[in-house]
């Protein structure tokens, strides 16, 4: 047996239902729309004793260590763009000047970009974090998601150009994020939010790594890490931690 062969069984049989087939079936959420409606019934027709669904660690993924930590989520499951997106967001941030309170917000905003799910990604991104972080963060990643379709001249926010890229320079939105966006306004935290999408603009260069072990001090002071790791604590979004640790189980 060669040593390619060895690692490979190696591979299999530490991972759970070795020696069968373990099928992917993707996320319904993420086939609405696109018309591929057939492959629950097609998989499920599949199925036999050799080929089952997937349950628990992927092999094509990064093994996460038993008790997760923020930055294994950045660096084992994030996409490469939420990971530099971040991590730049928040190292403008700090050069700036700004608090840890900014900083670890700037650092979390996006996170369910990272690996969970990009559509309502304010509201996703403050859920996931809002049992870690203060009130006043969580708040403020929840209600970036609006501010950022709205300028604020004031302090040097413009409506941003990669939007009308995204979405069309005629695209307007709608209702409720309008009505978010009063609420901000109206609110004590307001500024809180608005530096997110201010260190938010300048922050899609692909030539610029910056070194996640730069947060760890911020994130220790900012960021209630539980001892039993992301996933496993109890918490009301463990479940969401757990989704991006084995994102293809089945159920
Ligand atoms: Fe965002
Ligand atoms: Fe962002």
């Amino acid at each position: 047996m060669d040593d390619k062969q060895a690692q490979r069984d190696e591979e299999s049989s530490s991972h759970p239902q070795a020696g069968r087939e373990r099928m992917i079936l993707p996320q319904p959420i993420s086939m609405l729309g696109t018309g591929n409606p057939g492959t629950e019934k097609t998989m499920l027709q599949r199925m036999s004793a050799q080929r089952v669904f997937m349950m628990g660690d992927n092999p094509a993924l990064p093994r996460m260590p038993r008790a997760p930590k923020l930055l294994d989520f950045f660096r084992l499951r994030f996409t490469e763009i939420a990971f530099r997106h971040l991590l730049q967001s928040a190292k403008t941030a700090l050069a700036a000047g700004q608090d840890e309170k900014i900083v670890i917000a700037c650092l979390l905003h996006d996170i369910s970009n990272g690996a969970l799910l990009r559509t309502e990604h304010g509201y996703w991104s403050a859920q996931l974090v809002a049992p870690y972080v203060s009130d006043e963060v969580a708040w403020a990643i929840r209600y970036h998601q609006a501010l950022r379709y709205f300028a604020d001249e004031a302090v040097g926010f413009k409506y941003p150009d990669a939007y009308d890229q995204f979405f069309g320079a005629d695209y307007q939105p709608p209702e409720y994020i309008q009505q978010a966006h009063r609420e901000a306004r109206a609110h004590r935290w307001y500024m809180t939010s608005r530096l997110i999408t201010i260190y938010d603009t300048y922050s899609f260069r692909d030539d610029w790594c910056v070194d996640p072990e730069e947060f760890t001090d911020i994130i220790g002071r900012n960021f209630r890490q539980p001892r039993e790791g992301l996933g496993f604590d109890g918490s009301p979004t463990a479940h969401m931690w757990r989704t991006m640790i084995w994102p293809n189980n089945f159920l």
